[in-house]
């Protein structure tokens, strides 16, 4: 009888292992997970007329002007969290005077950082 519940209870476990294991990140959305952190960390200098838009051209109304990057070119590279600019800038991977947001304010959370990370990974659509 016992050795009949420990077998039930050692199945239950590998199978919480097991689907534990498998889980794949949940799909990060631009509307719902990334616009909102763009909007309250960065948004106020990169919209036309702000120090970080007449510095570099990089506009942050909206998905296409995000996807358009720069003066000089995209700063978001779908898949590839690694090269993006952007990811390196907010991730500390640059020149500290170009950490962002930029000067004295406050880096983003990990948590807010692993999201845009994750979003660029999975392709960085308008989703
Ligand atoms: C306090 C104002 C300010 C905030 C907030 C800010 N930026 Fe910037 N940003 C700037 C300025 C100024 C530049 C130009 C820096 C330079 O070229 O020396 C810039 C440049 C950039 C660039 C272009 C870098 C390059 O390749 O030349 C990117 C990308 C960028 N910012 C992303 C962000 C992101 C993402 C956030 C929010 C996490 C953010 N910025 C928040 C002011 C800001």
């Amino acid at each position: 009888m016992s050795r009949i519940l420990l077998c039930g209870v050692v199945a239950a476990l590998s199978a919480l292992l097991l689907v534990g294991c498998q889980r794949t990140p949940a799909t990060v959305s631009y509307a719902k997970d990334v616009a909102p952190i763009l909007e309250k960390r960065c948004k106020s200098c990169h919209s036309p007329g702000q120090p970080g838009y007449v510095a570099s051209g990089f506009d942050l109304q909206g998905y296409e002007s995000l996807m358009k990057g720069t003066r000089y070119g995209a700063v978001v590279l779908p898949g590839d969290p690694l090269t993006s600019t952007l990811v390196m800038l907010i991730e500390g991977r640059a020149d500290p005077s170009l950490k962002m947001p930029h000067g004295t304010e406050a880096p983003l959370s990990a948590a807010e950082i692993g999201t845009i990370r994750h979003w660029v990974e999975q392709g960085a659509k308008n989703n």
